[in-house]
């Protein structure tokens, strides 16, 4: 099964970007502990910075992939736009977010993409990628 993660603006700076937050891993690093651990999931992972490329990855990948990872960052609570690519397309979607979102600022409690995502997994560190991956498998 074909399993990509996405992840949205400022994610390409983790290991360096607010550790007391996000920690202190790439993710690069931790996209290779996963690999290793789950050898038979065709895992891929894109992030980028702009909205539109988010939006035309998941058009990409949303008829034929048995699954997206999504953290959409600071879109989540921005973009009705991705929140619409996830309506628009067949691919089921689970929400990650690496820090508890509502123990944070009132403007990080709302989100475009919940209300049509499968499922959502907040406040794990990156273990939540993990977690969402494991709830694509039988
Ligand atoms: C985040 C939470 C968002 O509020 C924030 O804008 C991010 C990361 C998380 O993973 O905890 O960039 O999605």
């Amino acid at each position: 099964m074909k399993i990509i993660i996405i992840n949205g603006p400022n994610l390409n700076l983790l290991g360096k970007r607010e550790p007391g937050i996000y920690g202190n891993l790439t993710f690069d690093a931790y996209f290779d502990q996963l690999e290793k651990k789950y050898q038979e999931v065709e895992l891929e992972y894109f992030q980028s910075n702009i909205e539109g490329e988010i939006i035309d990855k998941m058009h990409e990948v949303g008829f034929t992939y048995g699954g997206i990872v999504l953290n959409a960052a600071a879109y989540t609570h921005t973009s009705v736009g991705i929140g619409d690519a996830i309506k628009s397309i067949k691919t089921p979607v689970i929400e990650v977010h690496i820090s508890n979102v509502y123990q944070r600022e009132e403007f990080r409690h709302h989100s475009y993409i919940s209300p049509n995502a499968n499922g959502i997994i907040v406040g794990f560190g990156l273990k939540g990628y993990e977690l969402a991956l494991l709830s694509f498998q039988e």
